[in-house]
C-alpha cells in the first residue's frame, strides 16, 4: 500500500485522472472526505503548501506538488517525475509604469515565496525587504505596500487585469511526484512500478 498526498483543487483532480488512465479504475474522493482508499493506494487531500510536510514526516510515502513549493520548502525529498500538469511560472511583477532600478538601495517585495525571493535577489546582489503575504499578492504594489511582487503566473490574467507586468521569470514550475527517502528504500518495488506505469501514460504529453 502506498500513501500519496495530493494538493486540494485542480492538481488533485488532474492527478487522479492520470491514476484512472494508468489503472483503468475510478478514483474519486467522496464529498468532504480527506482520505480515499483503494486496494493499492491511500490518497490524502491536503493544502498545497503542506504536501512536503506530509511526505517529509512519512505520513505519506509520495506526494504531488509544484516545483515552486518544493524549492520554497528546501526539504530533503526525492523528486521522481514531472507530471506535466499545473504548469506555471514564478515571476517578478511590477506596475506597468514602474521598472526595477538595480541601483536603488532596497526594494520592497511582497510574496508568499520568501525563500525563492531571497535567493533570487541575493543572486542579483540586490537588497530586498520582503513582506510575506498569503494571497492576493497582486494587490500589494497597487496600494503602495510593495515596489514589486514575486508570484505565480499561469495565464497572466490576474497581473494584466490589475495593471501589472512581468519583469522577470524566476523559474518554471509544474506538478512533480515526490517521495520520502525512507519510503523509497522500504517500498522500492511498489514505487518504481508506479513510476514506470505513470511515466508510460504521461510521456507523450508535452
Ligand atoms: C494564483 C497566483 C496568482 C494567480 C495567477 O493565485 O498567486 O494570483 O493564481 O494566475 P493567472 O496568471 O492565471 O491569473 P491563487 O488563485 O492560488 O490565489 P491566491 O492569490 O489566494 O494565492
Amino acid at each position: 500500500m502506498l500513501t500519496i498526498a495530493l494538493p486540494k483543487g485542480r492538481i488533485a483532480k488532474d492527478t487522479l485522472d492520470i491514476f484512472e488512465k494508468t489503472f483503468n479504475q475510478k478514483f474519486e474522493f467522496e464529498d468532504r472526505k480527506l482520505i480515499l482508499e483503494s486496494k493499492d493506494f491511500k490518497f490524502l487531500l491536503v493544502r498545497n503548501q503542506d504536501v512536503p510536510e506530509y511526505v517529509l514526516h512519512q505520513a505519506a510515502d509520495l506526494g504531488v506538488v509544484g516545483l515552486d513549493v518544493l524549492y520554497e520548502k528546501e526539504f530533503d525529498l526525492m523528486k521522481l517525475l514531472d507530471l506535466k500538469i499545473g504548469k506555471c511560472r514564478v515571476c517578478v511583477g511590477m506596475k506597468n509604469e514602474d521598472s526595477l532600478d538595480p541601483n536603488s538601495p532596497t526594494i520592497t517585495v511582497a510574496t508568499k515565496m520568501v525563500n525563492i525571493t531571497k535567493k533570487h535577489f541575493s543572486q542579483k546582489a540586490m537588497a530586498v525587504k520582503i513582506i510575506k503575504l498569503y494571497g492576493s499578492i497582486e494587490l500589494a504594489p497597487l496600494v503602495g505596500l510593495s515596489d514589486a511582487i514575486v508570484d505565480l503566473v499561469e495565464t497572466g490574467d490576474t497581473m494584466r487585469q490589475n495593471g501589472l507586468k512581468v519583469t522577470e521569470t524566476i523559474m518554471h514550475s509544474s506538478a512533480h511526484l515526490i517521495a520520502n527517502k525512507n519510503s523509497f528504500i522500504e517500498k522500492k518495488q511498489d514505487i518504481l512500478s508506479l513510476y514506470q506505469k505513470i511515466n508510460d501514460i504521461i510521456k507523450n504529453k508535452d
